[in-house]
């Protein structure tokens, strides 16, 4: 079976608070297994980051989640073949991102941020340079 990874930003609705954010990881922890879907999600006050990577129906989920409430202005960033899983073990892997935001990647370069901050806008960045940042933030 083909592997797929998909990554897509979102701005963070005020409506969804912490609770909101609490409830989210509780519907990936209990429908993502059964859909052998890994991955994390990056939030901030303000933003969501998400990196889904399992079999072609993620652009399904993709799809669903776009239309929830607690958050708008989705981009996707990128969908793709995958060779192997980065997060295998992963069910959704989730951190707040502080808010001076990027002091976060302490070992970033000036590439990294510049990457970081077109994430967060919603801009055009490369599919690889996107899923290296996060792989980079969420497994150094
Ligand atoms: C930023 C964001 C990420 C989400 N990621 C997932 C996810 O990976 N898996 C999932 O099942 N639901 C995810 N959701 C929630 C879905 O939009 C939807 O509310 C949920 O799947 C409904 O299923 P449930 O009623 O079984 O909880 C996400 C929502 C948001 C706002």
């Amino acid at each position: 079976m083909n592997l797929y990874q998909l990554v897509y930003s979102s701005v963070r609705n005020k409506t969804c608070d912490e609770k909101e954010i609490e409830n989210i990881l509780n519907s990936c922890k209990k429908n993502n297994p059964s859909k052998d879907i890994t991955g994390v999600l990056l939030h901030s006050d303000q933003y969501f980051i998400q990196y889904l990577e399992g079999p072609k129906d993620i652009i399904k989920l993709y799809d669903l989640i776009k239309t929830d409430k607690r958050h708008s202005r989705p981009v996707l960033l990128s969908y793709g073949l995958l060779k192997e899983r980065i997060f295998p073990s992963w069910h959704m892997g989730y951190k707040n991102v502080p808010k001076d935001k990027l002091e976060f990647l302490t070992d970033a370069n000036e590439e990294d941020k510049v990457v970081f901050q077109r994430i967060i806008n919603g801009d055009a960045v490369s599919e690889t340079s996107a899923t290296n940042l996060l792989v980079k933030f969420f497994k150094s």
